[in-house]
């Protein structure tokens, strides 16, 4: 599959963990536009030096209108999450009504990119894949459900090539479920029984290049891929790595049932598909991640 290039991209969430990186690779084969409220303004800044036209916009109230509406592809890298249930129309507000007004606005683009999220599945207890129908529980889920249907349909409506990849659990040293569980250890406490018994992680640099490797594959109707680790791991599994990494002794995992429960997990047969199976191993995530750790601590 061919990459992107001599394209002119628009990447909304372009200070975001993985808009900017998206942008940053995107910037020397491509014309970048990346839009956010970059309430960070040396993320700005340095999306400028890479050569990125950059536009501050607050997508809870402002529209596209300073931006050209020319683009060949659209990148949505934006949600509501933290504060969704205490703000349901904020939630609603960007992670529906944003992808609409995006997908309206850039409705001549070849393609669209839809980052959407594992938490559609619900809370299903079990592994799923991209063939389980989504159980959507709370604001984020429902709402992040909701704009994958948005897009699904202006995907028809517009005949726009469109992907929406559902990421569960990027990592690396600032972020992610691993840093979470190492964290917790550190504390002296068990992960919190919501990890469920099993959990994905991808390294957030494989994530960024997936994302990127599989944006030739949207299509119409639109593509949903699962897009995290090839396989779960065992959560006894990330325990025992990272303690062994932070040399600690951590507890015995408790309320056993209730974590299975609380299971959300994937299989990523059309990830593996078409992107082949991910290649960095959950050792050197948790090696990284602690290092970060060790660092800060030190
Ligand atoms: N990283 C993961 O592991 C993961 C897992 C599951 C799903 N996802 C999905 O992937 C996407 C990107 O994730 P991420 O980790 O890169 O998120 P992030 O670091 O929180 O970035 C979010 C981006 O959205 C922008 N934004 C938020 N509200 C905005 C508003 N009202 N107006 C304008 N810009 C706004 C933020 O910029 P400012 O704050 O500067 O405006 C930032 O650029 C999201 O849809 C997320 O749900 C990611």
């Amino acid at each position: 599959m061919p990459r992107l290039k001599n394209k002119r991209i628009v990447v909304l969430g372009a200070s975001g963990r993985i808009g900017f990186d998206l942008c940053r690779k995107l910037a020397p084969d491509n014309e970048v536009i990346g839009i956010a409220r970059f309430r960070d303004a040396a993320r700005e800044q340095a999306l400028r030096q890479m050569g990125v036209e950059t536009y501050k916009i607050d997508f809870a109230t402002e529209d596209f209108d300073a931006v050209p509406d020319d683009a060949d592809w659209l990148f949505i890298q934006v949600a509501y999450q933290h504060g969704a249930e205490q703000h349901p129309e904020l939630a609603e507000a960007i992670n529906v009504h944003l992808p609409a007004r995006a997908c309206m606005y850039f409705r001549g683009v070849q393609g669209v990119v839809f980052a959407s999220t594992g938490n559609v599945y619900g809370l299903p207890g079990r592994i799923v894949t991209e063939e389980d129908r989504e159980a959507p529980i709370g604001v984020y889920s429902l709402t992040r459900y909701a704009g994958e249907q948005v897009v699904k349909f202006f995907c028809r409506e517009f005949n726009v090539p469109t992907l929406i990849l559902r990421y569960f659990y990027g990592n690396d040293a600032r972020y992610g479920i691993v840093k979470k569980i190492a964290e917790a250890l550190l504390r002296g406490e068990l992960p919190p029984v919501w990890m469920g018994m099993q959990i994905n992680a991808i390294a957030h640099e494989e994530l960024v290049e997936r994302t990127l490797r599989a944006a030739p594959h949207a299509r119409v109707p639109a593509l949903v891929m699962n897009l995290t680790s090839s396989r779960p791991y065992p959560l006894e599994d990330v325990i025992r790595l990272v303690a062994e990494e932070l040399q600690i002794e951590p507890p015995p995992l408790d309320r056993i049932e209730e974590r299975a429960q609380m299971t959300l997990a994937a299989h990523t047969p059309i990830q593996d598909r078409l992107l082949g199976e991910t290649r960095i191993p959950l050792e050197q995530i948790v090696k990284a991640v602690c290092a970060g750790l060790k660092k800060a601590r030190s």
